[in-house]
C-alpha cells in the first residue's frame, strides 16, 4: 500500500475556544498501579480494544507509566492512553491502546490525553507519535487524524498487521504515524 500523508499547516487566527471549557474539568496525570482494575474496566467495557490481561494493565502502570496518562473527569478516571517508546526509534512514541468511557466520550478527552502525553513526553525529544488502527474504526482514525491537525504535522498511513500475522480472526491493523517520517527509515 503506498502511504497516504496529510499536511496540516497553523491557522491564521487563533483556534475558538469553546473547547476550553470542557478541557478545564479534564484532568491527565500519569497512572499508578492503583488505576490498572479501572484501565482494565476501561478496555474491558469499550468492548472494541483487545482486553489484555489485569496483570499486564498492572505492569503498565508500573513499568511503563511515564509513557501512559490517564484522564479524570469530575475526580473519577474516565480514560487512558497506554503506549511505550520504540526501542529502535527514541524520538518516537508508539500508542498501543486509548480508550474512554462510553459516558464520557464527545467531550475531548482522548484528545486531551494525547496532547498532554506529547507535551510531557516533548523535553524528552519524542516527537514523533505512532499507532495502528483498524480500517473501520472511524472515531479512532478520526481522533489521531484531529490530533495531527491540532499539532500542525503530517498523518501517514501504511500496511503493518495483516490479518495473516494474527492467529485468530483479527482485523488488519494499519500503521498510522503523527509527524514527520524518521531519518533512521520506518521500521516494521
Ligand atoms: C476513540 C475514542 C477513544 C475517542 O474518545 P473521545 O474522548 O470521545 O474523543 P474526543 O472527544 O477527544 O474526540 C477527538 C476527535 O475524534 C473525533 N471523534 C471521536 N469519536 C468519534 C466518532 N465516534 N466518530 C467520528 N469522529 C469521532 C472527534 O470529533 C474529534 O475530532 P475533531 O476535533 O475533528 O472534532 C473513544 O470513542 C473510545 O474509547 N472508543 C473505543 C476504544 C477505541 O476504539 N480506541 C481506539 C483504538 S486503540
Amino acid at each position: 500500500m503506498s502511504p497516504v500523508t496529510e499536511r496540516n499547516t497553523p491557522p491564521r487566527t487563533a483556534p475558538p475556544s469553546d473547547a476550553s471549557a470542557r478541557k478545564a474539568v479534564i484532568s491527565c496525570r500519569r497512572p499508578t498501579i492503583d488505576d490498572a482494575i479501572r484501565i482494565w474496566e476501561i478496555a474491558r467495557d469499550s468492548r472494541v480494544l483487545d482486553l489484555n490481561s489485569s496483570y499486564a494493565y498492572l505492569l503498565w502502570c508500573r513499568d511503563f507509566h511515564d509513557t501512559c496518562v490517564v484522564a479524570e473527569l469530575y475526580g473519577q478516571v474516565v480514560g487512558f492512553v497506554t503506549g511505550f517508546v520504540r526501542p529502535t526509534e527514541p524520538d518516537t512514541l508508539f500508542v498501543w491502546q486509548v480508550a474512554v468511557d462510553e459516558s464520557a466520550r464527545g467531550h475531548g478527552v482522548a484528545a486531551s490525553m494525547l496532547g498532554n502525553l506529547m507535551d510531557h513526553l516533548a523535553h524528552q525529544g519524542i516527537s514523533r507519535l505512532e499507532t495502528t488502527i483498524s480500517p473501520d474504526n472511524a472515531a479512532s482514525i478520526a481522533l489521531f487524524t484531529a490530533l495531527a491537525r491540532n499539532r500542525y504535522t503530517t498523518i501517514t498511513k501504511r500496511e503493518l498487521f495483516t490479518p495473516s500475522h494474527f492467529p485468530d480472526s483479527h482485523e488488519a491493523e494499519e500503521l498510522y504515524v503523527i509527524g514527520d517520517e524518521s531519518t533512521q527509515g520506518a521500521q516494521r
